[in-house]
């Protein structure tokens, strides 16, 4: 059997250009005359945007019907890699019933700021948490025969000037924060496809940065799938090509395909560049056509069932105070219940833009907990979406008078589409005040009142310490209604964390006053600090940590032992009891930090958890692998992760700030030899392994003609003042170390070892 590949010296260099670009917005170019077909590509990532009729990339035209599951910014709240797979084989299937041989997605771009307008469709302001959930979604898409295309490639973390700002980060935070979690998708699952980003890194369109799409991408990664552009975003296709960037989107007028063919005739490294990536071309319409067809109809009830469970699972109990004695979650199933809020009726469950799905049906919390609780319930909106609508205060009198006759009063709050979305950042954190104001009185009325917030990306909570109960309860997809209800009545337990801390205002952020630049920059100036690290780092209080997230039951943990394993991973163990009335689940967190470093470190980060069903009353003994390259730091010295050797902290907790045992472990440290030059430090000198011994013999002598009492090279303080002396510099102080003398420790030093 031929595949597609083998076609590839056939081509004429026209016909290889033209397979490098779209036909339209979503489908590829055929060769009928050696039998390649037209593939499709379409959003994603939480649910298949097949677009009928009229085409864009802004979520504009109508498309088919199909299940809306959680956005990232829920999904990744569920802190449960095999969920994120599960979702994914079901969007596997969506795509291969609707013959789709790739999904655009998953989006896994750090939320470095809560105010980017996209961050609904990213998992975390973690790597780690990024990297692993959005794995399990590629495998989960790519285990149905459809492809998968990880967004944005790389440091795309802002919608204002997306498509021209240059995202200017240091080696450090680009490789262990903004690319950490792309590496973990492409060593983990391989992609078919990876889309390079809009924006320019440190001045370079991702697009057509060889560095970014060839050296780490390939080179150092191993990924050997295909490279598409996002939508619009190649500025110079011939130099995009030679980078790296296989396919771009969507279609043209030709005139860059022109281009690239002229230029493959006549520049053998063009030529050979279009040859790889039409080659990578061939090779996704062979994977396309080696998978299996997929007969419909699609089962609406089972998918509709799975985005309800997810939904479950990623709603956040933030708080859940005693009232009167006990918690006022779950409701009580007698308890007559005001259920106060627009979003209650008309829930907001997905957001804006190129993600946007036709969803085979919405649940809305009214209808599920009427269902429910009959006439306990009584709604009133409380308040119109829009801020300048009439009659605000005759909604919000209407929504205080119910409150106050009932129980218990249910309030939904949250950010409506023209607030956040793909294209603008929010420029605060807020709340409408309208929505603000009508919770106050609603408290006032009856201060047994629970929120339920809907948004992409957090808000502030001024009233976080005057409500009893809050649900963080994201955008929650197509059956976000009903798992509100779940959860608000105990037939779900709630167990999704913050993979994103709430902070308490703007001004607290890491990237405050660094976003979203100016004049086509954005300096990435918190470095490495990024979410809990920056906290952490600078002791600033947050309303609700990282990781945090609350159940109906209680979970203990007994006593943490690590041990570093033969591969070098670190195995942690940790029993841990559900010591409530109720099964549940708890996500197991494991920090690590080393205890000492050479170079700036957060506190401490993520390196591995896992989310643990465990029934009331019983203990599981959870065991979590903290891999060895996830303790590495980016050494600038010699351009490559390296693992300083010595103690480790592991801290287990049930949050950033929820820690519950630690354990202390010695970890052997990578050899770094950094090349000396005459720039190179004494301090570096005598740690060098070769130069070392040879300089303190030298040292030795001269301090011996010297004689004793002239310690200029002795002694505590003058050990430290010489520390930082270039070896450069020595000759001219005549202490008898010549420019002959240095040239030949500097040679010795760097002779390749035998
Ligand atoms: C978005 C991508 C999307 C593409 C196609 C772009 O504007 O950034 O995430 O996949 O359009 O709709």
């Amino acid at each position: 059997m031929t595949t597609p590949r083998d076609h590839l010296s056939e081509l004429s260099n026209e016909e290889k250009a033209s397979l490098t670009s779209g036909k339209d917005f979503w489908t590829l170019k055929a060769i009928d005359r050696i039998g390649v077909p037209s593939i499709m590509v379409t959003d994603g990532p939480h649910g298949l945007r097949k677009q009928a009729a009229e085409s864009d990339h802004l979520g504009l035209g109508n498309s088919v019907p199909a299940t809306c599951f959680p956005p990232a910014s829920g999904l990744g709240s569920s802190f449960d890699p095999a969920l994120a797979e599960r979702v994914g084989v079901a969007l596997g299937v969506e795509s291969a019933i609707e013959d789709v041989a790739v999904i655009l997605g998953p989006g896994i771009n750090i939320k470095r700021s809560p105010l980017c307008g996209r961050n609904f469709e990213y998992v975390s302001e973690d790597p780690i948490v990024s990297g692993v959930i959005g794995a399990g979604l590629v495998k989960g898409i790519q285990s149905q025969g459809v492809g998968s295309s990880l967004k944005h490639f790389a440091a795309n973390n802002q919608e204002f000037e997306r498509m021209t700002a240059s995202s200017d980060v240091d080696p450090r935070p680009l490789r262990e924060i903004y690319l950490r979690g792309f590496e973990r998708v492409v060593k983990d699952a391989q992609p078919w496809t990876v889309m390079c980003s809009y924006n320019k890194i440190n001045g370079v369109y991702a697009s057509q940065d060889p560095w970014l799409l060839t050296q780490v991408l390939r080179d150092e990664w191993g990924f050997d799938g295909l490279v598409v552009s996002d939508w619009g975003a190649v500025n110079d296709r011939v130099a995009a090509l030679v980078a790296g960037l296989d396919l771009e989107m969507p279609g043209g007028d030709g005139a860059p395909d022109r281009a690239v063919a002229l230029a493959a005739d006549s520049d053998p490294a063009v030529a050979s560049a279009l040859d790889a990536s039409a080659g990578r071309v061939l090779d996704l319409v062979g994977l396309a056509q080696a998978s299996p067809a997929v007969a419909g109809p699609l089962d609406v009830e089972a998918h509709h069932a799975l985005a309800r469970e997810v939904a479950g699972r990623s709603i956040v109990l933030l708080r859940n105070e005693p009232v009167e004695g006990a918690p006022l979650l779950p409701l009580a199933p007698s308890a007559t219940v005001a259920l106060i809020g627009e979003f209650a009726r008309t829930p907001r469950y997905q957001g804006g833009g190129s993600s946007h799905i036709n969803p085979t049906r919405v649940d809305s919390a009214l209808d599920a907990l009427t269902a429910e609780l009959g006439d306990h319930v009584a709604f009133a909106p409380g308040f119109a979406f829009d801020p300048a609508a009439p009659g605000q205060d005759a909604l919000r009198d209407e929504a205080v008078a119910l409150a106050a006759s009932r129980d218990v009063a249910v309030v939904f709050l949250g950010l409506t589409d023209a607030e956040e979305s793909e294209g603008f950042d929010r420029e605060h954190i807020d709340l409408a005040a309208h929505q603000l104001a009508l919770l106050d009185a609603v408290v006032a009325a009856n201060p047994r009142t629970v929120v339920v917030l809907s948004n992409g990306a957090v808000v502030a909570l001024p009233f976080a310490d005057r409500v009893p109960a809050i649900l963080e309860a994201w955008l929650l997809g197509q059956a976000g209604g009903s798992a509100t209800v779940d959860v608000l009545l105990g037939a779900v337990n709630p167990s999704g964390r913050l993979a994103e801390t709430i902070p308490h205002r703007i001004e607290d952020t890491p990237a405050f006053g660094n976003f979203p630049g100016s004049n086509g920059h954005v300096r990435y100036g918190e470095g490495i600090l990024v979410g809990y690290r920056w906290y952490d780092a600078r002791d600033i209080a947050v309303t609700f940590p990282f990781g945090h997230g609350l159940s109906y039951s209680a979970f203990s943990y007994g006593a943490v032992s690590a041990v570093v394993a033969a591969s070098g991973d670190i195995e942690v163990t940790v029993p841990v009891t559900n010591t409530g009335s109720r099964d549940g689940r708890e996500v197991v967190q494991v920090y690590v930090a080393p205890v000492a470093s050479a170079v700036e470190r957060a506190p401490r980060e993520l390196k591995a958890f896992a989310s643990v069903e465990i029934a009331a009353g019983a203990t599981a003994d959870v065991v979590l692998t903290v891999r060895r390259e996830d303790l590495a730091y980016w050494d600038i010295r010699v351009d490559r992760f390296v693992v300083e050797g010595g103690a480790y902290r592991v801290e287990v907790g049930a949050s950033s700030r929820d820690l519950r045992g630690s354990a202390l472990v010695e970890v052997g440290g990578d050899t770094v030899v950094v090349p000396l030059t005459p720039e190179s430090t004494l301090a570096a000198v005598f740690a060098h392994p070769i130069a070392g011994p040879m300089i303190a013999s030298t040292f030795a002598a001269i301090q011996a003609q010297l004689g004793e009492g002239d310690g200029v090279l002795s002694g505590e303080a003058m050990e430290k003042m010489m520390g930082s002396f270039p070896i450069g510099r020595l000759p001219s102080f005549g202490w008898g170390l010549d420019r002959a003398g240095v040239d030949q420790l500097i040679a010795a030093a760097n002779a390749p070892q035998g």
